[in-house]
């Protein structure tokens, strides 16, 4: 069996920081101690480094199709970009395109196989009815424990209250989570009718047409529906202020309600949608206000948010211009679809790969976190909360030897010739960052070395998540 010992590094988990070295055999971590003999083992020098375990993104969306093109990182391209960022589990949406939930699953299956890290599934509900609820029981026994559901996009994605509480009641049988995409869909469908019959057509009229108090108030809508379920909620993608409000208001009254939050809604705000290439920043929901990132990053220090997710969904912004991947040009459609109209921009970012550099820089630079939580919010909590904790998001004997060697002083200018996304633009452009992963293990095997792809389409590997996972 292939042994390897990563000597002299400084290690991060969740709980604390101390000197230690790692064995690995095969494919998990043997040993951990000061001072472990070398051996046969092949040896990786990580004096002045930092140890982590693999981030672990539980938001992201792969060759998902939408507004008349598909996200432009498949479960290749995507898997190598959050592999060079160092996260080496994701966790993808299937989206609810066939009758039944156990084809909807199998069709995203065959989309993976090309998966370069370690990943697994949620499933969207946005069809629901008696046959459905039927079938939820049989998705844990398919590894997938987590089921989202949405507030909005009325008539497409959304489910009605009714529906929703149907939905937490059998998730809380069956020890499953449901996630939440909270945002008031009867107000944006008004709002957007009334923008576009006055000639708005601008991307900053994406935010004006879904204001934050719908997030607001849907948060807090479901979170009354957890709390007469009796089931858990974790809320997705939480962008207002007033959302880490509503949750922390139904925790303090015993609701167990969780929430994620991504990079985007704590460094950008409506100002970024009116810059002259502001459909860069379009997502959904949108990014708001200086107040609204403040009360984020409070939620992140404090412990009322748990996880930093990326909901990395790309489009190109100019998808005429082929870009360069792996040698073959390449152009899909992408944020030009809606020049001259708002909503028909798709939705969505690049992100899984920057994650972790432009966090570690901004967020534990700026002590606005510690080294713990930085592992605590990117890896540990998500793998804790979605069943697959400790073999990710831990340094401990038997975990799967996913790990990042992480240079704290290696300086860059960040940007698209840093990031691999498949796309044509970064929205970290120029910002200078310190500390990026040197190397990146995945079970094992060295897969990102020094900025050199070392992985391979297929080794990623399906996670069957277990049932009744708590933080
Ligand atoms: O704009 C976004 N976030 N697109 C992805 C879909 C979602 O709701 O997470
Ligand atoms: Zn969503
Ligand atoms: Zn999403």
């Amino acid at each position: 069996m292939m042994t390897t010992l990563i000597k002299g590094g400084t290690l991060v988990t969740a709980e604390r920081t101390f000197a230690a070295d790692i064995s690995i055999e095969g494919e998990r971590i043997a040993a951990i101690a000061p001072g472990l003999p070398a051996g046969a083992a092949e040896i990786v020098d990580a004096a002045g480094k930092l140890v982590f375990p693999g981030g672990v993104d539980p938001h992201t969306h792969f060759d998902l199709p939408m507004f008349g093109t598909v996200s432009s990182d498949d479960h290749y391209s995507g898997h190598k970009a959050a592999a060079f960022g160092g996260t080496t589990t994701v966790i993808d949406f299937v989206s609810q395109d066939f009758p039944s939930l156990r084809q909807c699953v199998e069709a995203w299956h065959r989309k993976a196989e090309k998966a370069a890290i370690d990943y697994s599934f949620h499933m969207n509900l946005t069809y629901f009815d008696d046959a459905i609820a039927a079938e939820i029981p049989s998705l844990p026994g398919m590894g997938i424990t987590t089921l989202k559901v949405f507030t909005a996009y009325n008539e497409r994605l959304r489910l009605e209250d009714g529906s929703i509480f149907r939905v937490l009641r059998i998730a809380r049988d069956h020890g499953m989570l449901v996630l939440l995409h909270a945002e008031n869909g009867d107000v944006i469908e008004t709002l957007t009718a009334e923008a576009l019959a006055a000639g708005h057509r601008t991307p900053e009229w994406h935010a004006r047409t879904r204001p934050a108090w719908g997030a607001v108030e849907a948060t807090l809508r479901a979170c009354s529906l957890a709390a007469q379920a009796g089931a858990p909620l974790y809320v997705v993608h939480m962008n207002a202020g007033g959302e880490v409000d509503m949750l922390d208001y139904a925790r303090a009254r015993g609701v167990p309600v969780m929430g994620e939050t991504c990079p985007q809604y704590l460094f950008f705000t409506e100002d970024d949608l009116r810059r002259p290439d502001g459909s860069k920043w379009i997502c959904s929901p949108p990014v708001r206000t200086a107040a609204d990132q403040a009360r984020l990053w409070a939620g992140l220090g404090d412990g009322s948010l748990q996880v930093i997710g990326t909901d990395h969904c790309p489009f190109f912004y100019d998808g005429t211009q082929p870009i360069d991947y792996e040698g073959e040009a390449v152009a899909i459609p992408g944020k030009e679809l809606g020049a001259d109209d708002f909503t028909k921009i798709p939705n969505g970012l690049p992100g899984v790969g920057d994650r972790l550099p432009v966090l570690w820089t901004t967020g534990v630079g700026s002590g606005k976190l510690t080294p713990e939580q930085f592992v605590a919010l990117t890896s540990t909590n998500p793998a804790r909360i979605f069943g697959l904790y400790p073999r990710k998001g831990a340094l401990l004997p038997g975990s799967d030897a996913d790990l990042v060697i992480w240079d704290p002083g290696k300086k860059v200018e960040y940007g698209v010739a840093h990031a691999h996304h498949r796309t044509d633009y970064n929205l970290y452009e120029g910002w200078e960052l310190t500390g990026m992963p040197e190397k990146v293990f995945l079970r094992g095997r060295l897969i990102v070395d020094r900025g050199e792809w070392k992985g391979e389409r297929g080794l990623g590997e399906f996670l069957l998540r277990s049932a009744g996972a708590v933080l």
